[in-house]
């Protein structure tokens, strides 16, 4: 069992991740359609991102490793009723995606948890459908104070800056076309702004 695992119960109780979920899907809504999409929310956890861009989309696919994470995703979605939403177990960090499958890809807070995530920027390229759209929202470069509460467990990268984004798009074939702040996360031991950012294929 991994801290996730422990944590999905309460997962949803917590302001900052309800705060990045609803900072997240408004601004991709800005900037591209989900009208009828084909989804991936790749680190679902426990959905608080998938469901809230759910309503709109043709179906929005969870993938995670935790599986008490995908426990929580798929029990509320059964309760609530939702038809077009789904999670399954998946190890990005040794296992492939599906190729050629999906209009859209977004992942929120995960990107610093996965071990290479260039070889991620691959996978989500390989994955999705002529001019999809990947999409990240996670911390921006800190000095790993972020989850000291957690000793870093499980923790692969201190954030990411705008430089280091741009180029993971760039590099691996996508066109930039959005990268901003969109909210910051207040916490005691300090400030933690989140950026988003999205490319296309
Ligand atoms: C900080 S949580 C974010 C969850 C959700 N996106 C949210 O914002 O509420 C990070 C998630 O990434 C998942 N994760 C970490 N490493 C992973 C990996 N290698 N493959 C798949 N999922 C992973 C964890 O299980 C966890 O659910």
């Amino acid at each position: 069992m991994n801290r996730f695992d422990i944590a999905a119960k309460e997962w949803d109780t917590k302001p900052t991740s309800q705060l990045v979920a609803k900072s997240t899907s408004e601004i991709m809504r800005e900037n591209i359609s989900l009208e009828d999409k084909e989804i991936l929310d790749y680190g679902c956890g426990t959905g608080l991102l998938a469901f809230s861009i759910s309503d709109e989309a043709k179906r929005v696919t969870g993938m995670d490793n935790s599986a008490g994470m995908v426990e929580v995703f798929n029990q509320k979605a059964q309760d609530f009723g939702f038809t077009n939403i789904k999670a399954v177990q998946h190890n990005i960090d040794n296992e492939e995606l599906p190729q050629n499958t999906f209009d859209i890809i977004v992942t929120s807070m995960t990107l610093h948890h996965i071990q290479n995530p260039n070889d991620f920027f691959i996978k989500c390229k390989k994955a999705l459908k002529p001019n999809g759209y990947l999409c990240i929202s996670d911390l921006d470069e800190e000095d790993g104070t972020f989850h000291e509460k957690h000793k870093n467990d499980g923790v692969h990268h201190f954030g990411f800056s705008k430089a280091q984004m741009a180029q993971f798009y760039t590099n691996n074939g996508y066109t930039l076309i959005y990268l901003d702040d969109i909210c910051t996360l207040e916490r005691k031991n300090g400030n933690f702004p989140i950026f988003l950012s999205i490319g296309q294929i």
